[in-house]
């Protein structure tokens, strides 16, 4: 069991898109995995099939109005109109979403400021269905924050320590997962997220909260021939654009450390991303070519060697 927060102190690193790529790579590995929307924006609820959601929330859930599984959806992507004028979706196996609203958490975000009751909601939900529900209870749970400091950073960070309070333990690792694309701006949020970790950790006595991994994202790639510099860089499984490889080596550098599972291998920019995200189809599906979402999944490969997701499901096959 693994439950992972996906926090950045700058926007637009790359968050989402990692989140519901690693969700649909661990569910075509076997593992049963519920996506968490905690960003006002609610991306990942419409690019999970639930555009304009205005059914029951997480911030029922936070609220203690409704239980996750009460909450619960299956994950789907939409196909088109079948001859009788019906939507139609394909549902995708063992990934689930629990949405979100902006009308609905975006008080939540305020009355969330100082209450320590509502910041730990989410984490007390979490132990809430391993007790009541524990058929219901994911092998993985990927928390998808918004970009600006919010006090859901905090509730999702605390949401990631619920795990000790299991009562079949098991194997994955909880925290936080960043991603930071290699520019000045994303990578100024590095230091802050690390320096906001060790504050919460201290704050709300969670020493078990830790930085997991950190994913180099949108990384510009280079077109033409290589330069003999950049040929020398074969280890890597392309060619970052110039004046890239030197902010991917500082963040390589300076975090490999600072995360328990290091640096993973760099995510491609390509245009198929904002495409896909048009259309709320997860890349996967997308464009089911290994280019696309093979990125990707070889960042969930590095995570798998390290440990950081569960190895086998709970559930039945
Ligand atoms: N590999 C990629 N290649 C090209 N564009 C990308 C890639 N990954 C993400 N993007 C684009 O960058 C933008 C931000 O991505 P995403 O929404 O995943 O980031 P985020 O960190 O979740 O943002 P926010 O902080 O707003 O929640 C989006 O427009 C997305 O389409
Ligand atoms: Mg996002």
């Amino acid at each position: 069991m693994s439950t992972t927060a996906f926090i950045s102190m700058a926007g637009s690193t790359g968050k989402t898109v990692t989140a519901i790529t690693t969700a649909c790579k661990l569910a075509a590995d076997g593992l049963v995995v519920d996506v968490v929307d905690i960003d006002l924006q609610a991306n990942p609820t419409s690019w999970l099939g639930y555009e304009e959601w205005n059914g029951p929330t997480v911030a029922d859930v936070l609220r203690g109005k409704a239980s996750l599984k009460e909450v619960r959806l299956p994950a789907r992507y939409y196909l088109g109109r079948n001859a009788d004028d019906e939507d139609v979706y394909k549902y995708l196996d063992r990934v689930r979403i629990i949405p979100a609203s902006r009308e609905t958490l975006s008080p939540l975000s305020v009355e969330m400021v100082g209450d320590r009751t509502l910041l730990d909601s989410l984490r007390d939900a979490f132990i809430a269905e391993a007790h009541s529900d524990p058929d219901q209870v994911a092998d993985v749970r990927l928390l998808d924050c918004g970009g600006v400091d919010s006090p859901f950073n905090t509730l999702a960070m605390l949401a990631t320590t619920a795990e000790e309070d299991f009562p079949d333990g098991g194997t994955g690792m909880s925290g936080v997962i960043t991603c930071s694309a290699p520019g000045r701006k994303e990578m100024e949020g590095l230091d802050p997220l690390i320096a906001m970790l060790k504050r919460t950790a201290k704050l709300y006595n969670r020493p078990q909260l830790k930085l997991l991994s950190v994913v180099p994202t949108i990384v510009p790639t280079a077109t033409g021939a290589p330069t003999k510099g950049e040929r020398e860089l074969r280890d890597y499984h392309f060619r970052p654009a110039t004046g890239f490889h030197e902010l991917l080596e500082v963040i390589e550098d300076e975090y490999a450390d600072a995360a328990l599972c290091g640096v993973t291998p760099p995510v491609r920019e390509t245009r198929h991303v904002k495409r896909a995200f048009n259309e709320a189809i997860p890349l996967h599906f997308y464009r089911p070519t290994r280019d696309v979402a093979g990125d990707y999944d070889r960042v969930v490969e590095h995570q798998k060697a390290r440990g950081l997701w569960p190895s086998t499901s709970r559930h039945a096959a």
